[in-house]
């Protein structure tokens, strides 16, 4: 850290005491906030920061940085070879993936099935890393961690110390934990985070017309974040959102995404749960920028995510 143009052991030390320990972190992060947090001046930020930008190589980049970038992009396996595909071949690395739908949809059953398939070898679908799994339901089993892994056929107890568990009580405190995201996963090679789910503290917290720009600029902020923590990192993030009543539909689905335009700008990839019959699941990609809003169908066992079998 002590690279960086403008950085002497005073300001190194401010900078790890408020949490920014790596030089990504300080890149990316607004600078009002690193001042707020350190009480170093504005100007002196800006300074470090265009030096970090400059390390990272993270101001303008050519058309052909950018898609080189692009092409260190990987995907996970979710399990199901089906919503792999309409998923254009898994979860995408550098994006936010969010998986929406009503109580026992699978969103949860998903996320724990990508801590687990996260830590796969490429070669069978995985990201070679770590998993963060942020819980803000206290629903996250580690008995399933270990059903999943087993049925994968690795060994249940590593798979379970390479899942990084968290649990949010409150909305504040679910944003500290994802600004702790910016060193845990450099450095623990974290390649997935999940937070499970994104919106819920927030519906709880903010209610009344009068907190609803207020909680989304929140989430905004929180979501931009994760953004620029799986580009960073080359990671894949996932986040969970509910529906809820949408009294406009008089024809076709009556519930909608929670979180309105704020969530639906920034992710990446939306996919839309729901049950159908025998404990068949249906998926759809809504809004994406370059999936087709396609369909598939998959179950939950006790092997975690598989595809539906036949009739
Ligand atoms: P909320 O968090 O309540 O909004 O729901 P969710 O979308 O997170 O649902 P979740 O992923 O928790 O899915 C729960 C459903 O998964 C249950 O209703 C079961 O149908 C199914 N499920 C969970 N574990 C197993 C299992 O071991 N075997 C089978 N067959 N199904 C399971
Ligand atoms: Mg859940």
């Amino acid at each position: 850290m002590e690279t960086l143009d403008g950085v002497g052991p005073t300001i190194a030390s401010k900078l790890r005491a408020a949490g920014f320990t790596t030089i990504e972190a300080i890149a990316v992060t607004p600078p009002m906030e690193i001042a707020e947090k350190t009480s170093i001046g504005l100007n002196t930020i800006l300074k470090i920061q265009e030096s970090a930008r400059k390390m990272l190589s993270a101001d303008f980049k050519t058309a052909l940085e950018y898609y080189e970038q692009r092409k260190n992009m990987r995907r996970c396996t979710t399990g199901s070879k089906k919503l792999d595909e309409i998923l254009g071949g898994g979860v995408e690395t550098q994006a936010i993936t969010e998986f929406i739908g009503e109580y026992g949809s699978g969103k949860t059953q998903i996320c724990m099935m990508l801590s687990v398939t996260a830590q796969l070898p490429y070669e069978r679908g995985g990201l070679e890393g770590r998993a963060v799994f942020i819980d803000t339901e206290g629903t996250f089993m580690p008995e399933r961690i270990y059903q999943i892994a087993s049925s994968l056929g690795i060994d249940p107890h590593e798979a379970a110390s390479n899942i990084l568990v968290a649990r949010a009580y409150n909305s504040s405190h679910q944003c500290l934990l994802i600004d702790k995201l910016f060193t845990i996963c450099p450095e623990n090679n974290v390649k997935l985070v999940v937070v499970d789910s994104m919106i819920s503290h927030f519906r709880g917290e903010y209610i009344g017309r009068e907190t609803l720009s207020e909680r989304q600029q929140k989430l905004n902020q929180y979501l931009h974040k994760l953004l620029r923590l799986a580009e960073a990192y080359n990671l894949a993030v996932v986040i969970t959102n509910q529906v809820q009543a949408n009294p406009a539909a008089f024809f076709g689905d009556p519930t909608r995404p929670a979180g309105g335009h704020i969530m639906a700008h920034a992710c990446t990839h939306r996919v839309y749960l729901r049950k159908g019959n025998k404990g068949i699941r249906i998926a759809r990609i809504i809004d994406s920028p370059y999936l087709p809003e396609r369909e598939c169908c998959f179950m939950i066992t006790e092997k975690g995510i598989t595809d539906a079998e036949e009739e």
